[in-house]
């Protein structure tokens, strides 16, 4: 029996190997990590994180031949292929600090993997890295392998939160890239025929090494890069009347570029595209293309842009202060289904309105106060480290309270910002929560979920991304 182990339990290790599992009922995988409560919570009933038909695959699996471990060596040395899924930050101190990866924990899981192999080993790097990292990996296992042959595979991890067992089931490509030497060739071939359990094989894409990391990278920018061109589109409609939607739907209808990943919004989030595109630019960088670095740093710079934006709106409508005022802030989780809030826009939305005094009261159907606190008062970067390693959030911000529904929230607000496209958030009722508010009562769509029009009718002053401008907003232009 085919054995693998999978040293890291997050977003991307527990939800891929848990399918790669319910695929292989003949292959036994272990997924391990040095997170005690990460690894009770895989064990129980209430999994670590919230992605829909996750827990149906996981229950199937677990205990017959899915198992969730800290006993990391154990299963390291027992494994035939191990995949590396740990955490790659952005460097906070030292050279590159700001952009370049952390690859702190991958190193450490390298060492280990080549301190406790007794037998030959396909390493496959599903962290997303900068491009030449296998060449390290590599010098760090065979420095160390006691003549023990491993051989270095990049299978990024396209999968994206909220539709990960979708995607996970049904991959637009999996991409491997390994050495092209007969080795390389044949521990290319072992982990297609694992993929080839469930995936077409012409969905399956081999190449060299370096094609496969920067293909993870270049992929990530350019999703990124294609929501910041929308939301750089969406002030200038906001500035003449156009209203992004229609240009997303004229623009999107040529097939060279296709509808998706068009919708404008307060900015985009989560833990790869910023790290990943900070990192893109610092390799940039290191090969000399100053030229192509500042090209991609851009798409972060309209990101801030984007969310900056968004706070003075929110603050120059309301007569330019917010302080001691309710604001709701309805989502926080950088997407909708999932309990994620890496680099979600809503913290440095919230941030912003708490510079300016704003008293907010949250609410987020996946995420919780603990969370929401912590990320409220914790550094740039520390999130993105594990669990045990992060810094505990040292005081509570007293401005903020954490609700569990959506009318506390609003109750007594003067401003409700919508940060996150939860569907349920469509549905609320308006003419309840207008009722319940100080008058006038705003509403800021970050995420055009809701009807400005009928909205409106109620007696809401509604902002919506990138869509004509009310009257009122007209008269209180944002200046940055
Ligand atoms: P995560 O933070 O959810 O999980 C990483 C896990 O690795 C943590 O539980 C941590 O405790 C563990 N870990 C760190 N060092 C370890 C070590 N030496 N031994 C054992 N366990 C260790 O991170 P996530 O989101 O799963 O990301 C992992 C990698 O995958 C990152 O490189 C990320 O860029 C990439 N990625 C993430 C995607 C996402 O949607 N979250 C999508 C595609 C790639």
């Amino acid at each position: 029996m085919v054995k693998i182990c999978c040293i890291g339990a997050g977003y991307v290790g527990g939800p891929t190997m848990a399918v790669i599992a319910l695929k292989c009922p003949m292959i036994e995988v272990a997924v391990v990590d040095i997170s005690v409560p990460r690894i009770n919570a895989w064990n129980s009933d209430q999994l670590p994180i919230y992605e829909p038909g996750l827990d149906e695959v996981v229950k199937e699996c677990r205990g017959k031949n899915l198992f969730f471990s800290t006993d990391v060596e154990k299963h390291v040395s027992e494994a035939d292929i191990v995949f590396v899924s740990v955490n790659t930050p952005t460097k906070t101190r030292g050279l590159g600090a700001g952009k370049a990866a952390d690859l702190t924990y991958w190193e450490s899981a390298a060492r280990m993997i080549a301190d406790v192999s007794k037998s030959d080993k396909i390493v496959v790097e599903k962290s997303t890295v900068p491009v030449k990292t296998a060449e390290a990996i590599e010098k760090i296992l065979t420095h160390n392998s006691k003549g023990i042959n491993f051989q270095i595979l990049s299978n990024p991890e396209f999968l994206a939160e909220g539709t990960a067992i979708k995607d996970l089931f049904k991959p637009d490509r999996v991409l491997i890239g390994g050495r092209e030497t007969p080795e390389g060739l044949k521990a290319v071939k072992a982990l297609k025929d694992v993929y080839a359990h469930w995936v077409p094989e012409e969905n399956i894409l081999t190449t060299n090494l370096w094609s496969a990391e920067l293909s993870k990278l270049a992929a990530n920018a350019f999703l990124a890069q294609r929501i910041s061109s929308v939301n750089a589109m969406s002030a200038l409609c906001e500035a003449t009347g156009a209203d992004v939607s229609q240009v997303s739907y004229a623009v999107g209808t040529d097939s060279r570029i296709g509808p998706k990943f068009l919708n404008a919004s307060v900015g985009f989030g989560g833990s790869c595209f910023q790290k990943d595109i900070l990192n893109l630019v610092y390799i940039c960088e290191c090969n000399g293309l100053p030229e192509v670095a500042e090209y991609w740093k851009q798409v972060i710079k309209i990101n801030d842009y984007q969310k900056t934006r968004f706070v003075n709106r929110v603050v120059a409508s309301m007569f330019n202060t917010v302080a001691n005022k309710k604001v709701a802030i309805l989502g926080f989780a950088f997407k909708k289904d999932t309990g994620d809030t890496r680099e979600t826009p809503a913290i440095d939305v919230c941030k912003g309105l708490l510079g300016d005094k704003a008293r907010l009261s949250i609410y987020d159907p996946q995420v919780t106060e603990d969370q929401i606190q912590r990320d409220l008062t914790m550094n740039k970067f520390d999130w993105d480290h594990p669990l045990h390693l992060q810094p505990m959030s040292p005081s509570t911000v007293k401005q903020v309270s954490v609700v569990w529904d959506a009318y506390e929230a609003t109750k007594d607000a003067h401003a409700v910002c919508i940060l996150t496209e939860w569907d349920e958030f469509k549905s609320l009722d308006f003419q309840r929560i207008y009722e319940n508010m100080q008058k006038p009562a705003f509403i800021f769509d970050g995420r055009n979920v809701v009807n400005a029009g009928q909205l409106r009718e109620i007696g809401f002053i509604v902002y919506s991304i990138g869509k004509p401008l009310d009257a009122w907003l007209k008269d209180m232009p944002a200046v940055a």
